[in-house]
């Protein structure tokens, strides 16, 4: 799923755009993953990271406090911390306290999601030495405008965690990263977690949980798009669906009409037409092996300086610098 780009000035107005596209188009309907994250959405995105299942956030965890302060010492001060889509910044406080212990840090997480910046505060607003400031942008934007905070010297470390890279197209992900990259100068670094290829059995547990979080987690953008934009989706005619796509590597998420049906989204001024078993894709989680990891990185403009691997459940985080 590509990430949309333009923004519009008014954020309804873009929903509404961006859905009329995704669903009135010919061929695979889709719908932007960004608009997941509305407050149920990311409260029920916090849960699924709790899940049995989903090891992806767990093992993410765990490397970034095992190894935070060997991390950091590859990271030159004083340094800018970024977070790109940091959700709640749960994890984030293992690389900001082996920050401090050498120099008070400015934490700037970028966000689409105001509900997601609130719980960055409160989760991370005890470190004494830190202050945050929520950037409620989308990512480049946002970084953009960090990076022109930057006083002489100062190096900017860009965390990219929980392998939200994966929610890119293969070759939007390069895109993506070569953009990122473009506002970086050489000497900044950027951490990289990636989910790494596994057997799809356990791939597809973690994105179709028994509990049925994530199929309420897929749906609650349909629902969204009832709230938001006045749409009567009948939420108990679709259904989630998980597949792993062995052409592409990754998992994908859709949601599934189980009858013929027409949906009106009165504030988008437009009506969409299922057939009985279409679908609509919602989000792509690319599943790396280490070598596509550090080709991406060289690709664009990275070099990998560091790379450490879960031994529980095949994760990567990678300390990649700007060259
Ligand atoms: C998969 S979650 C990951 C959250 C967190 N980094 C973690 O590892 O648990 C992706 C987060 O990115 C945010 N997001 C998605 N698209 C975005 C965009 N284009 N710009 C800014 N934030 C975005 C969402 O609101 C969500 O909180």
């Amino acid at each position: 799923m590509a990430a949309s780009a333009n923004v519009l000035s008014d954020p309804v107005t873009q929903f509404a755009a961006d859905v009329h596209a995704g669903l009135c188009r010919k061929g695979q309907k889709e719908l932007p993953s960004k608009y997941l994250y509305d407050p149920l959405g990311f409260a029920l995105f916090e849960v699924i990271t709790q899940l049995p299942e989903y090891g992806l956030t767990r093992a993410d965890e765990r490397l970034l406090r095992r190894h935070a302060k060997e991390m950091v010492k590859n990271v030159p001060g004083p340094t800018l911390v970024s977070e790109l889509g940091s959700g709640s910044g749960r994890k984030t406080r293992w690389i900001l306290g082996a920050l401090c212990e050498r120099e008070p840090v400015s934490y700037y997480p970028i966000e689409l999601s105001r509900a997601a910046l609130a719980s960055c505060e409160s989760q991370l607003g005890d470190i004494g030495c830190v202050s945050i400031v929520g950037v409620e942008r989308e990512y480049v934007d946002g970084l953009r405008e960090v990076a022109a905070l930057r006083t002489d010297g100062a190096r900017l470390l860009v965390l990219f965690l929980g392998s939200t890279i994966g929610n890119f197209d293969s070759g939007a992900d390069a895109r993506f990263l070569s953009e990122v990259r473009s506002v970086l100068t050489p000497g900044d670094s950027l951490l990289l977690g990636t989910d790494l290829l596994k057997p799809i059995e356990r791939m597809l547990e973690a994105y179709d949980d028994p509990l049925g979080v994530t199929a309420a987690f897929n749906l609650n953008l349909l629902g969204r798009i009832n709230r938001e934009l006045d749409g009567n989706f009948d939420l108990r005619q679709f259904e989630h669906v998980a597949r792993f796509n062995e052409a592409t590597g990754s998992i994908e998420m859709h949601v599934r009409s189980k009858r013929r049906q027409v949906v009106n989204v009165r504030r988008g001024g437009f009506a969409a037409t299922f057939a009985a078993g279409e679908t609509v894709w919602t989000e792509s989680s690319h599943k790396y092996t280490r070598q596509e990891i550090a080709k991406l990185a060289v690709s664009c403009g990275f070099r990998t300086e560091a790379q450490w691997v879960d031994d529980e459940w095949p994760f990567a985080e990678n300390l990649l610098l700007a060259v």
